[in-house]
């Protein structure tokens, strides 16, 4: 709300500082040199920034190019002024060694932007996998007025009448190729068909996961999350957004005021009911810690593990972003919710209600899709914590657990929910791609697949390499899938039943360091744990081997910055931050002005 007197705002100091006219001109005539004018950079109207994550290295953003126009048209009519910036760019499926080593360093530059210059609030461009959690943990850190903006899903992909989804159409096509069923070119074909148009993965991958989970946390507007990228409504939601924006300054409405305690589990919740990606324990956990809000992998279980899953979404289900739009999106999933007691209805959010008002009677308008509570898709959709002497804590998707995994491993009636297996161990994703296929290995539907060195050092930033496929030879006897486990990550698209994100890597010092192939592993979801069955004894004097030889050894840093992530960087389990980067917080307002 406007009042008589407004606040005065942060960017006063750069633009209109009487006590400072050497610099204060100094300020003001670069950002005269485009065109703006003196009275319009004096005359007390908020500065908004738009954090732009788009570019041609970031298809899936990238029309936020586009989106811009229409929110620099909000915030122009509700009185503020845009500038807009750019993000350091993340492609989930480009960057290489992995975009997981990128979501740090794009949250350390835009807290220098968001911190250093004369912002008084700022939109938050996001969309692809990293783009969401990084500009949410800036915007946490420094603290100042943010909204975000999701850029939408693709359209729904389709082939010879099917829907094909983001990614989860590669996890097909390479059985489809391995089998010998397609060549390289209906390869191309087939995962071509999945991306329609602009926007990003229009699976519940970790894009449609982050960027529900944001308008959960009460950070986007309330029905954003899931327009489609190309649709006329999402024009619109960015005309409202950057309106928005220029409220919340005057309101001064922070992120500190909205991610709460209750807003993370009620996104945790709302994880389950979607079907969301094992990514979103590590984003939520890291952006909590830079919030300064206790949370843990536990609370993931403890809050999370028997919320039924709601939304029929590939890989869990059948369909795709549009769908999930048309049947009401986050909102309706929201209220779903709501009727059980589930959600902390008082959570403000960005448009200044609580997310109980703003969900409240929020219908379902398809329930193929969005099914009501009473009618899950799964029971219990949530992830569930395992720990052991292989790891201090992993998780898995028991949700994605299939019948045939079930009836193959997990139905002794003399040990239920447990099973054991051989090991066999990879270290790093070159050396499973190298010897997968390798008769040698003797691989057979009794092996447990083990991948490390894939952890936040082991591989810089944690790659998503734990979901792998069983070797050519399982696969055309019918077994597509064995479990697997590991110090990694997976891909929010990929349906498979693994234990992952398991912290300390062995690259830290993790017992998955110590374990060797044919080993014997214990599994048992009931108690929780995940076990090497090797005696203590002869644990020791392999860490002993081990240590006295340097410890697990990892591949040399190929950029500066592998080299500075990798010094800094905390396990999965909390967060894989930057641990020197969460003593600064809300710094807008414990450091002051720069
Ligand atoms: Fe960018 Fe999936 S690769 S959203
Ligand atoms: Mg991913």
């Amino acid at each position: 709300m406007m009042t008589d007197t407004p606040r005065k705002l942060r960017s006063r100091a750069w633009f209109d500082n009487a006590a400072n006219i050497d610099m204060t001109a100094l300020y003001l005539e670069r950002y005269m040199n485009f065109g703006l004018s003196l009275e319009e950079l004096q005359s007390g109207r908020p500065i908004i920034g738009i954090a732009q994550t788009g570019s041609d290295l970031s298809p899936c953003n990238r029309h936020h190019l586009e989106l811009a126009h229409r929110v620099r048209e909000g915030i122009r009519e509700a009185g503020g002024i845009a500038i807009e910036f750019p993000v350091h760019p993340i492609q989930e499926t480009g960057k290489r060694p992995t975009a997981g080593l990128d979501r740090n360093l794009a949250y350390l530059g835009l807290v220098e932007l968001l911190y250093g210059y004369p912002l008084d609030g700022v939109v938050l461009t996001i969309g692809c996998d990293k783009t969401t959690p990084a500009c949410l943990m800036a915007a946490a850190t420094v603290n100042i007025p943010a909204i975000a903006l999701s850029v939408g899903p693709m359209l729904n992909g389709w082939f010879r009448g099917e829907r094909t989804g983001s990614g989860t159409i590669v996890w097909k096509a390479r059985e489809l190729l391995a089998a010998g069923e397609i060549d390289n070119a209906g390869f191309l074909k087939l995962v071509a068909s999945s991306a329609p148009s602009t926007g990003y993965c229009n699976t519940m991958g970790t894009a449609t996961t982050m960027n529900s989970l944001a308008e959960a946390l009460g950070m986007q507007l309330p029905g954003s999350a899931a327009i489609p990228a190309p649709y006329r409504d999402r024009q619109e939601i960015s005309y409202r957004t950057g309106r928005r924006i220029v409220e919340m300054v005057h309101e001064d409405l922070k992120p500190s005021d909205i991610l709460t305690r209750e807003a993370f589990l009620n996104a945790i919740r709302v994880n389950s009911a979607i079907g969301g990606s094992t990514n979103a324990p590590i984003h939520l956990n890291a952006l909590a810690r830079h919030m300064g809000v206790e949370l843990t992998v536990d609370d993931w279980q403890t809050h999370g593990e028997e919320v039924p899953l709601l939304v029929n979404l590939q890989p869990a289900g059948e369909y795709l972003g549009e769908d999930y739009y048309r049947a009401g999106g986050v909102p309706a999933v929201v209220n779903q919710l709501m009727g059980q007691g589930l959600i902390a209805e008082d959570a403000l959010t960005v448009n200044g209600h609580s997310i109980g008002d703003n969900c409240r009677g929020a219908a379902i308008l398809d329930e193929a899709v969005i099914r009501p509570y009473g009618r899950p898709l799964k029971e219990r959709a949530g992830f569930r914590v395992l720990r052991g002497n292989l790891f201090d804590s992993a998780i898995m998707k028991t949700s994605v657990i299939s019948e045939e995994f079930r009836t193959r491993y997990l139905s002794n009636p003399e040990d239920p929910d447990a099973f054991e297996g051989r090991a066999v161990v990879f270290d790093g994703p070159e050396d499973y791609h190298a010897r997968i296929d390798d008769p040698a290995l003797s691989i057979d539907e009794t092996c447990v697949l083990f991948m490390r060195g894939a952890g936040p050092i082991g591989y810089p930033g944690a790659a998503e390499v734990v979901n792998m496929r069983a070797p050519d030879y399982l696969l055309k006897a019918g077994i597509a899938a064995l479990p697997c486990i590991g110090d990694g990550r997976q891909s929010g698209t990929s349906g498979s039943p693994s234990i992952l994100n398991a912290s300390p890597e062995a690259a830290a010092g993790g017992g998955l360091a110590l374990l060797r192939s044919g080993d014997r592993v214990r599994i048992d979801l009931r108690a929780g744990r995940v076990d090497m069955l090797v005696p203590d004894e002869e644990l020791t004097e392999r860490r002993n081997a081990l240590e006295a030889a340097g410890g697990y050894p990892y591949p040399d840093h190929q950029t500066p910055w592998q080299e500075i992530q990798r010094s800094l960087v905390g396990q999965l389990e909390t967060g894989a931050v930057l641990e020197p980067a969460v003593r600064y917080r809300r710094i807008a307002q414990t450091k002051g002005i720069p």
